[in-house]
């Protein structure tokens, strides 16, 4: 539904967009998550006439991003995307962990509006910064999503627009260091608007929100770890995890599914104890269609990292107590 509604609200929770490095020549050797929202913001002088409103959720860097900032930030947007003046919501994030909160959101919220994560491969002081043009496009992107009435979770960055199920971080420094794959990306940022080359739902599967997440007790969230398979693996480490409490194990496998003996064994013993096991593959593109390891259920296309958080939702309680 088009959403003729203007205001955006841009929530901060760090990374390197809000990097500071002690040269403007220093695009390597900066501390991530040190400027506020407000001053990401003023930096984008092109933003000037849009109604914005900001608010900072968090400052960390997102290697350590945490599920109690996961829940505090799905809550605020939550809130704002449910009100009636707000078009879409941008979230300046760290790039490290970028995918795995955009997923996070789209499975948690399915938001019926434009939810845009933008981050930046060089720091905020850097004489070449890209975080100003990343959230002046992240701010164009959602203006123009609600526009035409398109909705849900999606990354900007490097003038690509990326679907949450298939974004991730591919490479370690290059400034377009996201890509979405074979699926390619959903868009292309053009002047003011957006190239669309495909609708969201033709990347992934309708799926109802997990909203257990939004309220149920973080400490209590179910644990779930990945473990991978590779030549010499073993089975010390699923034995490890299961005595230490966890509840379910995400294998990050070979080939089309396929996990070393040792590995399956113990992951098969784990599973005969109540522990939940996903089969998903470490390649990175692609999906679990063969028989692999079978009686291990495959995670379709989710890479190991949003396999994770599927089913850390799938074995959250529906109705929280
Ligand atoms: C981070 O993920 O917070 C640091 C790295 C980055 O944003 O590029």
């Amino acid at each position: 539904m088009q959403n003729r509604a203007s205001l955006i609200v841009v929530l901060g929770t760090g990374g390197t967009i809000a990097g500071t490095a002690p040269s403007a020549a220093d695009d390597s050797a900066y501390t991530a998550a040190q400027l506020s929202i407000a001053e990401l913001l003023a930096a984008v002088p092109e933003l000037a006439s849009v109604p914005i409103e900001s608010e900072q959720v968090a400052q960390v860097d997102s290697k350590d991003m945490s599920h109690a900032i996961w829940q505090a930030l799905a809550r605020r947007v939550a809130h704002h995307t449910a009100r009636a003046e707000v078009s879409g919501v941008v979230i300046t994030h760290g790039t490290d962990t970028l995918e795995e909160t955009a997923y996070f959101l789209q499975r948690v919220l399915a938001p019926a509006k434009p939810v845009v994560l933008t981050g930046a491969m060089r720091p905020a002081t850097s004489a070449r910064a890209d975080g100003p043009g990343n959230l002046r496009d992240a701010v164009r992107v959602a203006l123009a999503s609600g526009r035409v009435g398109r909705a849900g979770v999606v990354a900007v960055l490097a003038g690509q627009v990326h679907g949450a199920r298939q974004v991730r971080k591919a490479h370690p420094t290059r400034l377009d260091a996201f890509d979405s794959g074979e699926a390619g990306p959903l868009g292309v940022v053009q002047g003011d608007g957006v190239s669309w080359r495909s609708d969201p739902a033709d990347h992934a599967p309708a799926e109802a929100p997990c909203s257990a997440a939004l309220s149920f007790d973080v400490a209590r969230w179910p644990r779930v770890e990945i473990v991978v398979s590779h030549a010499g693996a073993g089975g010390a480490m699923v034995q490890a995890l299961v005595g230490d409490g966890v509840q379910g194990l995400v294998v990050a496998a070979t080939g089309n599914g396929t996990v070393h003996q040792a590995l399956e064994a113990a992951l098969r013993a784990a599973q005969a104890q109540g522990v939940a096991v996903r089969r998903s593959v470490r390649s990175g593109d692609g999906r679990v269609s063969g028989p692999g390891a079978a009686g291990l259920p495959g995670a379709g296309d989710l890479s190991p990292v949003k396999a994770r958080i599927d089913l850390m939702l799938a074995l959250m309680p529906s109705m929280p107590a």
